[in-house]
């Protein structure tokens, strides 16, 4: 059945084993099989064909004689035929070897006989072609030239004959063919034959598979992978992202701060495609300066400070370089622009500097040219220029940038010599930006204020019997000008005191304004003069001012008393006559003196120096009136000298003496009635009297009053300059204010001795007048000594002395207080 079959399918075969069976006939008995036959496949009728019967092959016991290895046949007993007993695998008996023949010893026993059997196994295509490794890889460098063989691997294939290799194959690509090589041992090399360039850019990798067919029917095929790296050669330049890079950066960016990133690629691999960048190398020193580029990264970088006034914009080139043998490189430019910031400040300029300028300049004067800057742009740099307060001047904007510094208003440079004037620019940059700037503008001095005396009046008391040629006292004035125009000289301005031009009394030391007297006065002369005093200038034109200068003469206690009664010539003795029958206190004589001094000088006191009898009379101190202190007796001498000496209340005393010879008559009856120049009726006289004192007090009350409303009015006028200047009396309580008051000067200190009225303000000192009372108990003298000067009040004190008639009145009284009058 098998065989049958088998002829069916291999008809050749069949008529090959015929053949070979009519060979074993002759020679040896062969059997040809395929291999890799099913266990128990009829391989051939061994008994028929080695001529045994059949029925007897199992009593004589055909068989296989066992060799070493495998059983791969066996005898079938039952119908003479030999099996498969066991899987042939040709590759595995025979390898690689065309032919394969297996030889069996048949062994049959009754006569025990040896036979020689070979089964020859033929090859099946059982085996594909085979890759030792499933995974090739092939370098290819890029840019290498088409026609480059590369060797492959060769697949093996165990079967032999039609059944091994016989073709290989790649699948279809653009760049590499195969080519097969036949070795003259009949393998056959698959070679890659590069057809086209390859571009590693383009395909770094290109995956192939090989596939090896063999011969047989059907045929078997195997493949493999090829992978085909491309091997990077430097054949691509860096590039740019950018032709050219523009950026904006602030003025005030920090050293340090990343300006901006460059960036190149390299479409190579490994080195090739490793960037190393770089500035220009022709780009200027000042750039490389201020800019650093990091190899690595590309990342520019500030290394120092922007200032966009030096340089509003940089521009640059860098360059990028790969690291291939030889390497390439690409470039590109860097533009920066710098973005102002408002970092100046304004800047003031004096284009010309302040001049100074007069007092009296008129408004408008230009005294200086200022400019106002910023180096900023636009709006950083717009500058505008003011003045931080008030002054009296003005800027007025110029050409460009530039202001007038002129006067605003009047000047006065008394007030203000110099202005410190603070100028203030500021720009409009956010936040702007301001600066200041101080002139100072200088006012010159114009002769434009006259001399200024540093009193509106000058009051000068000066003692008289002074030396001549001593110094009175000072008269100062100021000028608020300056230099020549501030310089004084001083002069007097002639004028006549009774009837003598003043430079004969009065000098003045033209530098310092000194007053000196020229003569010695005489108070009892000359009371009070003034003189006006005048200051000048040295400007041009010169100003000038007056001032008057009163000068008060104070009296001296330069004069003795002079006794008017008894009348005495000098040295010799006056004789009176008193009755012996006089009683105690009997007015024996008066002494009367006056003393041409004033005040104090002219207070007369009476004293008794030598008596021939000290027991019986006494002067009264403050009259003169000589009385007896008890009644004459008969003892007493008739003949009385009394010495009596008259000192007035001066500094120093000042003495008279009087002598006088006091004869007691009897049956005198008449008193002191020749001591008397006019007789009075006493008891008619008395009310009359009184009535006239009483009349002249009130007239004299109010004038004061009406002088002293005058002073007050004048006095509160003046009383801003109350100082008055130079030598003073300071021990006259009388004399203290002479020009502010009028006084009734009462001495209190026991009985009334006079009654004084100061009167008048400074101009009219000598307006006081002195009424000596002298009370006495039945006679009285009234003596009134009038001022020696030429005023008002001489007519007042005319009439007072024409309403007092000529005549003594009596006080009733010793006592009559102040308090009562
Ligand atoms: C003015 O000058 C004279 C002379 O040099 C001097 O004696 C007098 O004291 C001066 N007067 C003043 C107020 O300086």
């Amino acid at each position: 059945m098998w065989t049958l079959v088998k002829i069916k399918i291999f008809p050749w075969l069949a008529l090959w084993m015929f053949f070979l069976l009519w060979n074993t006939i002759e020679a040896q008995t062969r059997y040809t099989i395929p291999e890799e036959l099913d266990v128990g496949s009829v391989v051939g009728n061994i008994a028929k064909d080695l001529g045994f019967d059949i029925a007897k092959i199992s009593d004589r016991k055909l068989r296989i004689a066992p060799g070493a290895g495998k059983q791969y046949f066996a005898v079938d007993l039952g119908k003479g035929e030999l099996i498969v007993n066991e899987r042939i695998d040709r590759e595995s008996l025979c390898g690689q070897s065309a032919s394969c023949l297996l030889p069996l010893q048949v062994i049959i026993e009754d006569p025990l006989q040896f036979y020689r059997v070979e089964v020859e196994i033929l090859d099946i295509n059982d085996n594909s072609p085979l890759f030792m490794s499933g995974e090739n890889t092939i370098k290819v460098p890029e840019s290498t030239l088409s026609g480059v063989r590369f060797r492959l691997e060769t697949a093996q294939d165990r079967d032999v004959g039609i059944n091994y290799l016989r073709s290989y194959s790649l699948n279809k690509n653009d760049f590499f063919a195969l080519n097969v090589k036949n070795n003259k041992d009949g393998t056959k090399v698959a070679e890659l034959v590069l057809e086209k360039t390859v571009d590693r850019e383009q395909q770094p990798v290109h995956n192939l598979i090989l596939t090896a067919v063999d011969g047989g029917t059907p045929a078997r095929s195997g493949t493999t992978h090829v992978t085909v790296m491309v091997i990077d050669i430097n054949d691509n330049a860096p590039s740019f992202d950018q032709d050219l890079y523009e950026i904006q950066l602030s003025e005030n960016a920090i050293p340090g701060a990343l300006v901006l990133t460059v960036r190149a690629n390299d479409l190579d691999e490994g080195p090739n495609s490793k960037i190393e960048y770089s500035f220009e190398s022709h780009t200027a020193e000042s750039i490389q300066k201020l800019f650093v580029i990091n190899e690595d990264t590309g990342a520019i970088t500030l290394t120092d400070a922007l200032d966009y006034e030096k340089s509003p914009s940089y521009k640059f080139d860098v360059c990028a370089r790969d690291k291939g043998t030889p390497s390439m490189e690409a470039h590109s430019s860097v533009q920066v622009t710098i973005v102002d910031v408002n970092d100046n400040s304004p800047e003031i300029t004096i284009t010309s500097s302040p001049k100074p300028v007069r007092e009296d300049a008129p408004v408008g004067t230009m005294v200086a040219l200022i400019s106002a800057k910023d180096l900023d742009s636009g709006e950083n740099g717009q500058v505008s220029l003011r003045m931080s307060s008030d002054y009296p001047f003005k800027l007025n904007p110029s050409f460009a940038d530039h202001y007038a510094l002129v006067t605003h208003s009047t000047l006065d440079r008394e007030k203000y010599p110099e202005y410190r004037i603070e100028l203030e620019a500021s720009d409009s940059g956010s936040p702007a930006l301001t600066s200041i700037k101080i002139i100072t503008v200088n006012i010159l001095d114009v002769n434009d204020n006259p001399p200024v005396f540093s009193q509106p009046s000058y009051t000068v008391y000066v003692r008289e019997n002074n030396a001549a040629g001593s110094i009175m006292c000072s008269v100062s004035a100021s000028d608020p000008d300056k230099g020549e125009n501030a310089k004084i000289s001083y002069s007097i301005l002639d004028s006549k005191v009774q009837d003598v031009s003043v430079s004969s009394y009065i000098y003045i030391n033209s530098d310092n304004g000194s007053i000196y007297s020229m003569h010695s006065f005489d108070y009892e002369k000359l009371k009070v003069f003034q003189i006006q005093v005048q200051a000048k200038d040295h400007g041009s034109p010169s100003l000038n001012s007056n001032v008057k200068v009163h000068v008060f003469i104070l009296d001296q206690n330069d004069n003795a008393p002079a006794v008017i009664y008894p009348s005495t010539v000098m040295g010799s003795v006056s004789h009176q006559k008193m009755p012996r029958s006089a009683k105690a206190g009997h007015l024996a004589t008066k002494i009367s003196a006056v003393d041409a001094d004033s005040g104090h000088n002219a207070w007369i006191s009476y004293r008794l120096v030598e008596a021939t009898d000290s027991s019986l009379f006494s002067v009264n101190l403050y009259t003169g009136e000589v009385r007896t202190k008890r009644a004459v007796s008969e003892q007493d001498d008739s003949s009385q000298r009394l010495l009596i000496e008259i000192q007035d209340n001066g500094e120093p005393v000042q003495s008279a003496t009087v002598t006088v010879n006091i004869l007691l008559e009897d049956g005198l009856h008449e008193p002191i009635s020749d001591f008397r120049q006019k007789t009075v009726e006493p008891s008619k006289r008395n009310s009359k009297i009184t009535f006239y004192l009483i009349i002249s007090l009130a007239s004299v009350s109010v004038l004061s009053l009406l002088t002293f409303l005058i002073l007050v009015v004048k006095c509160v006028r003046n009383s801003r300059s109350s100082s008055s200047c130079c030598i003073r009396r300071a021990d006259s309580d009388g004399y203290k204010n002479p020009n502010r008051n009028l006084q009734l000067q009462l001495n209190t200190d026991g009985p009334i001795k006079y009654v004084e009225v100061l009167g008048g303000d400074m101009l009219s000192q000598s307006q006081s007048f002195r009424s000596c009372l002298s009370p006495v108990s039945e006679f009285s003298d009234f003596t009134l000594v009038k001022p020696s000067s030429t005023t008002d009040f001489q007519d007042m004190i005319n009439v007072l002395d024409a309403s007092l008639p000529d005549s003594a009145w009596t006080f009733e009284s010793q006592q009559v207080s102040a308090a009562t009058l």
